[in-house]
């Protein structure tokens, strides 16, 4: 049995009764491995997947499974008033529902009614069962009561059969729990939200095997997806070649050159109430593209590259705002005069923000930490001081929240 230390965070792990159940042992481990207390409070569904012994070796205490067992220590109620984090991994359709109408037939359900931390559901089903109005209803009846809902996964489901149903990766739930638990108790405030968020480069083809492309690693794009995950919005991120996992719960569009995360953004954006261009776009693109290999030649130098300008799509979306109070944010990485630079960008494309970094000599580009400048259209000035790229993140999104009221 462990010992816990006594400020370890207290997460309540439900499971619930999928396929995917077996994934939350891998959740459990990093949990109790990073210092977390966690009970683990599986459906009576879920022990048909994974069983008691398990949660119990992995948990280093009893798992909760009976709401008539030790009843003198009252488990119905004490579980969840004690937690400081709910996070149920997966949660089946089933469990949605009776979540969201306060059925309270066995443990986990009663856990969640008395439960006053952050809840966090990570679904897990088929994607018929995902798609159904009910169930779309059930996510958004705890999304508005500030649950965060993660979106699934698309791929592989329990059979041959594909789709969007699949449990995100518990590295991700991990993370994605990490960031509730470090806001505590403060209301998800981008709950019925959707936002959209650029990340990565773009890659122009020169042709099939060369492109021009640049540093963006995408990291900035993906803590701001993450964060606002966490802060319970709907978020759509448009990666343009980054390699990094996609975060959990979000819808992740993949797209590769500037015309392609122009027509994924117009498309994404057409309901967003807000936007945010972080990825690296190529001004420039080559002029013609050759569907062969350019193959050099002996004693000819090769013909000058002809570049094309490529559409601003900041200033596009920026101009020609896809609803009323639609909310656009830029980032501009600056390797002098940052600051005048900066206003003069905003300006000229017309958004309400603009994140002004200073990048070169290794800043920035592929790194974990950050510092910037927040200038808005208003004329306020926000310094961020170098930290972490969800701090940043955060930064950004607290601007969004006040500017969207
Ligand atoms: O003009 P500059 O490339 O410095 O502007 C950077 C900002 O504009 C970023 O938010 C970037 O995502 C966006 N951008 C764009 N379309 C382009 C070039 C940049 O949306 N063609």
């Amino acid at each position: 049995m462990k010992t816990d230390r006594l400020d370890a965070p207290r997460v309540a792990l439900g499971v619930s009764g999928g396929i995917a159940a077996y994934k939350a042992c891998e959740l459990l481990r990093r949990f109790t491995e990073s210092g977390h207390q966690v009970t683990v409070v599986p459906t009576a569904a879920a022990l048909h997947f994974v069983g008691e012994a398990t949660w119990a070796a992995l948990s280093g205490r009893p798992a909760a499974v009976e709401t008539w067992e030790n009843v003198h220590e009252v488990p119905h109620v004490r579980i969840g008033q004690q937690a400081d984090l709910v996070v149920v991994a997966p949660a089946t359709a089933d469990l949605l529902a009776k979540a969201a109408h306060g059925l309270a037939d066995d443990l986990l359900t009663n856990t969640l009614l008395t439960a006053r931390c952050p809840v966090v559901f990570a679904p897990a089903m088929h994607t018929e069962m995902w798609e159904h109005p009910a169930t779309q209803e059930n996510v958004a009846t705890l999304r508005r009561r500030g649950a965060v809902v993660l979106e699934p996964a698309v791929g592989r489901l329990t059979g041959v059969d594909t789709g969007k149903g699949r449990l995100p990766d518990p590295g991700a739930i991990f993370e994605a729990c990490r960031r509730v638990l470090a806001r505590g108790v403060r209301e998800p405030d981008l709950t019925g939200k959707h936002v959209v968020i650029s990340a990565g480069g773009t890659r122009e083809p020169l042709d099939p095997v060369r492109y021009l492309g640049n540093h963006s690693s995408g990291k900035q794009g993906y803590a701001l997806a993450a964060t606002a995950a966490a802060r319970g919005a709907r978020v759509t991120l448009l990666s343009a070649n980054a390699t990094l996992p996609d975060p959990a719960g979000v819808d992740v569009v993949h797209v590769s050159t500037a015309l392609e995360l122009r027509e994924a953004a117009l498309k994404a954006c057409a309901d967003a109430d807000a936007v945010v261009m972080a990825a690296a776009v190529a001004d420039f693109r080559p002029a013609e593209y050759a569907t062969g290999k350019i193959k050099k030649k002996d004693g000819v130098d090769p013909a000058p590259v002809a570049l094309v300008r490529n559409p601003d799509i900041l200033a596009e979306l920026s101009a020609h705002r896809a609803r009323p109070g639609q909310l656009v944010v830029g980032f501009a990485a600056e390797t002098d005069e940052v600051l005048a630079n900066g206003r003069a960008k905003l300006a000229r494309k017309g958004c309400d923000l603009l994140v002004v970094n200073e990048v070169g000599g290794g800043k920035a580009f592929g790194q974990d930490v950050n510092a910037a400048v927040l200038l808005g259209a208003d004329g306020t000035e926000t310094e961020i001081p170098e930290g972490p790229k969800e701090t940043l993140a955060e930064t950004v999104w607290d601007a969004v929240v006040a500017r969207l009221g």
